[in-house]
């Protein structure tokens, strides 16, 4: 059996259709079902509906042979015990810091808001600023409003959360995509499933990327 871990909501989503065409679709859908363990019509195939944060987790320990990830949560998470062979290129946006549209530009010491504290404790220190990091877990949009927070370190995709609330994007961390994740162990054990499962996702991508 492969256990694939995925995300509900946005990367289900984008990964339905490249998991349709390899003949892996579920037979539950997860936004309706209390399922967590979800067959699919591969009969060697399931997914495993979790939070988007600890797909990392799961894939490391192998508790998912497969997992489908943010690059921001591999990067926060710190993903060095497992494999990320595939940019699968969904859920593309891009992680940036935001202000006030009125703010002043980011200098001397500055406190930011973000759910991503280790990725911008190393932003803000490579530039050389004073950052006072404060952990949330959501709505980090909130906090220059209220005065939490300079600014925020956050994902932003069409700008439009930072525009219904008079923030706007200031610089640029990274750009963000969904990645394929590998159990190094699975990687080994099951190794022809695995490596065919990969040559499919590869061919379709290539296929979508020539379309
Ligand atoms: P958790 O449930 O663990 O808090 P979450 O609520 O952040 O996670 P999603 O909003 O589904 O979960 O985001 C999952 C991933 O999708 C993120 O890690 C990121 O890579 C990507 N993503 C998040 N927001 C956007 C967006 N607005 N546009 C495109 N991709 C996004
Ligand atoms: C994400 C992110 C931003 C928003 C950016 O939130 O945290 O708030 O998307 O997208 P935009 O630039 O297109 O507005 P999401 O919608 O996933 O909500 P959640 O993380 O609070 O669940």
């Amino acid at each position: 059996m492969i256990t694939i871990a995925v995300s509900k909501g946005r990367i289900y989503e984008e990964a339905l259709p490249l998991l349709a065409k390899m003949g892996i679709q579920p037979i539950d859908d997860p936004e309706k079902s209390r399922k967590l363990i979800l067959p699919t019509t591969r009969d060697d195939v399931q997914l495993v509906i979790i939070r988007a944060t600890d797909v990392p987790t799961f894939v490391e320990y192998g508790a998912a042979d497969l997992g489908i990830a943010g690059k921001d949560v591999l990067i926060e998470h710190g993903a060095e015990n497992l494999y990320e062979p595939i940019d699968l290129n969904i859920a593309r946006c891009k992680l940036m810091t935001a202000a006030h549209k009125d703010a002043p530009p980011i200098s001397g010491r500055v406190r930011v808001a973000t759910k991503y504290v280790t990725i911008a404790q190393s932003y803000f220190a490579s530039l050389g600023i004073q950052a006072e990091i404060i952990k949330l877990y959501g709505s980090m949009e909130l906090a220059p409003l209220v005065g939490l927070a300079d600014c925020i370190v956050d994902l932003v995709d069409t700008g439009n959360t930072l525009r219904a609330n008079n923030l706007e994007p200031r610089e640029l961390i990274m750009n963000i995509s969904s990645r394929l994740v590998v159990n190094k162990a699975s990687m080994k054990m099951k190794n022809a499933v695995i490596a065919d499962l990969l040559a499919q996702f590869e061919q379709i991508l290539l296929t979508s990327a020539q379309s």
